[in-house]
């Protein structure tokens, strides 16, 4: 099989296109962008794609064989049911959706379409760092994480991120953090308690909690605790403390450390490992052209990260512990 593929969106879509071309001989044949000016300089900067503003286009070619949708998050769920109705496979950006009611639709959907896969763009998972975090811990004598997404790029939020109604930084931001302790511990938490305010943002055009705090209880009494903190002036970035019997493993904005015996060594590390990330999606190509047959993230974990995300949210709006329940 030979990839074609299309991209909706071309903001991180541009990173998509950047996996995919000329990998394993995949091919981007068609990308959809709304907006006007950048369609202008897409059509200069790749004249023998087709650049539109027609997603219709898309799922109609017969010969598109993988969509990657990077659309705003408003959009990925109608996206995701034409591109699975229409025989696609696809690559999407998280969140995969912003609801449970979206979540069964496409869960059920692609139950049906057994042929069809998907994966959700969970970068961390391909980051060297981390990958060395999860092969250095013995996931059974982690007792508790701290996995923090310092955002540090607040003007974010004052764009379309302020006009989607279920717009959530649990969704666009914890979500990686989850994420990345699910498929550390491989485990799935079990309850959620989820602390949230606005107090640095409620005089802007963002009107949703712009600072979020996720306690998750795993099994054999593991706990965690998860942030987002879309309104620090700080750097970007992914801080995270896995605290096990024997040892800490540490990152933070001055490097990578490991604690020991009371002592504290710095370990030699690419992060913010940003030239790794196309890994997750060229995985994704390898799986689709038969070269490997294991995906970094398989469809029940992005399912059961979706309704984590979901039971995280519910807890925030209504101030009380939820028990997760997974599809
Ligand atoms: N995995 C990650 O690390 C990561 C990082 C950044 C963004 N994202 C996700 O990617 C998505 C896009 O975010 P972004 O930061 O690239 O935003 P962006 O504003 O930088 O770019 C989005 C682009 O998509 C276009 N667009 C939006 N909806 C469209 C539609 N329906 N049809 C055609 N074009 C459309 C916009 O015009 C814009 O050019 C979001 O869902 C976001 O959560 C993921």
């Amino acid at each position: 099989m030979k990839i074609i593929a299309a991209i909706i969106g071309m903001g991180i879509g541009q990173k998509h296109l950047e996996a995919i071309e000329n990998y394993k001989k995949s091919r981007v044949k068609i990308i959809c962008e709304k907006d006007k000016r950048k369609i202008k300089l897409l059509k200069k900067r790749y004249p023998s794609k087709i650049i539109t503003d027609n997603e219709n286009i898309i799922f109609s070619d017969k010969e598109i064989n993988v969509v990657s949708i990077a659309s705003f998050d408003n959009f990925h769920y109608k996206q995701i049911l034409r591109g699975l109705k229409n025989d696609k496979h696809l690559i999407i950006e998280k969140p995969m959706c912003l609801n449970e009611k979206e979540l069964k639709k496409i869960h059920l959907l692609l139950k049906k379409k057994k042929h069809l896969k998907i994966i959700s763009n969970l970068v961390l998972r391909v980051n060297s760092l981390f990958k060395y975090f999860k092969k250095k811990t013995s996931k059974k004598n982690i007792y508790y994480i701290e996995a923090d997404y310092i955002w540090g790029r607040k003007f974010k939020l004052y764009g379309w991120r302020s006009k989607i109604k279920e717009y959530s930084i649990i969704h666009g931001a914890a979500i990686h953090m989850i994420d990345l302790v699910m498929w550390i511990l491989e485990l799935k938490p079990i309850n959620v308690s989820t602390f949230a305010n606005d107090k640095l943002t409620k005089n802007t055009k963002f009107k949703k909690n712009s600072l979020v705090v996720i306690l998750l209880e795993f099994p054999n009494n593991i706990l965690v605790k998860i942030s987002a903190n879309a309104a620090a002036d700080h750097e970007h970035l992914h801080e995270v403390k896995i605290f096990s019997k024997n040892q800490t493993l540490i990152n933070n904005n001055f490097g990578s450390y490991i604690s020991k015996n009371g002592q504290t060594y710095k370990i030699k590390s690419n992060y913010p490992d940003k030239k790794n990330r196309k890994r997750l999606i060229q995985n994704f190509i390898d799986y689709l052209v038969k070269k490997n047959d294991k995906l970094i993230v398989n469809h029940q974990e992005q399912f059961d990260l979706m309704s984590t995300c979901f039971a995280a949210q519910k807890s925030m709006l209504l101030s009380k512990k939820i028990k997760i329940k997974y599809l």
